[in-house]
């Protein structure tokens, strides 16, 4: 079982596949890499594009038919990648889906030029509700490539972090893939995943990113990426490892 937790693999919602076959191109993709279960995360609320979480329940359950149909084996599960906007808390269990309706995870993406000032009460009151806020590709913001501690302290306040298998083999620049190193190395990173949207342009590249992580760090890291993904899929919890601190002295 190798799940991935963030993609763009539902035709037709945002700027992921634009037709059911370009969709089902990215489909092979994913399991050419040995992906079984996938969960499906539109764009919502990012200025651009809404997928409140009928339209994705929807969406997962007709691309699951033409999987079907054409026996690939793949699951597609229900998810979003939800932009982080002020009155986001008042939409959960609402417009806002959890991750493969596990009832636990929930996608959170930040600006890339800025993180707004509300982004610490909202990951705060998240989880007040009970649900774990999982930071996607902290990678792209300007702000946590420049100060590392600041992803840092949000981990260690218990939100968790995904970065992209593009950037970790270093498909977006030398220095991301630097970056993510870092973050790797201090423990804050807890989720590898494809964030795939065209099966040529933006692939899921998962096996090459595992790979990576087995030849530069361990196996052990593999599992505890792969493991992680499996308990977000069932909604159980995990025990993270302990995010250590950018600043000397401190951890
Ligand atoms: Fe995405």
């Amino acid at each position: 079982m190798l799940v991935d937790i963030h993609n763009h693999i539902l035709p037709g919602l945002d700027d992921g596949p634009k037709s059911i076959e370009e969709a089902l191109l990215l489909a092979t993709d994913a399991v050419e890499n040995g992906i079984t279960h996938i969960i499906a995360t539109p764009h919502h609320h990012d200025g651009k594009y809404m997928n409140a979480s009928s339209v994705v329940e929807e969406a997962v359950f007709n691309f699951n038919k033409e999987l079907y149909e054409r026996s690939i084996p793949l699951e597609i599960l229900p998810g979003q990648e939800t932009h982080i906007y002020n009155s986001l808390i008042s939409d959960l269990n609402k417009d806002l889906l959890t991750l493969a309706n596990s009832g636990k995870y929930i996608l959170i993406e930040l600006p890339i030029n800025h993180i707004p000032t509300y982004t610490f009460d909202i990951l705060f009151q998240i989880q007040l509700k009970g649900y774990i806020p999982i930071i996607v590709h902290p990678e792209r913001n300007m702000v946590f490539r420049k100060d590392k501690q600041k992803l840092y302290d949000i981990v260690n306040k218990g939100s968790l972090v995904q970065v992209t298998a593009s950037s970790l083999i270093g498909v977006n620049g030398r220095a991301i893939k630097r970056y993510i190193k870092y973050l790797v190395k201090h423990n804050i990173v807890h989720f590898i995943s494809s964030d795939s949207h065209h099966h040529i342009k933006r692939p899921f590249l998962l096996k090459a990113a595992y790979q990576y992580v087995r030849e530069k760090f361990s196996e052990g890291l593999v599992s505890y990426y792969s493991e992680n993904a499996k308990h977000v899929i069932n909604g159980t919890s995990f025990q993270p490892k302990r995010p250590i601190s950018f600043k000397k002295g401190r951890d």
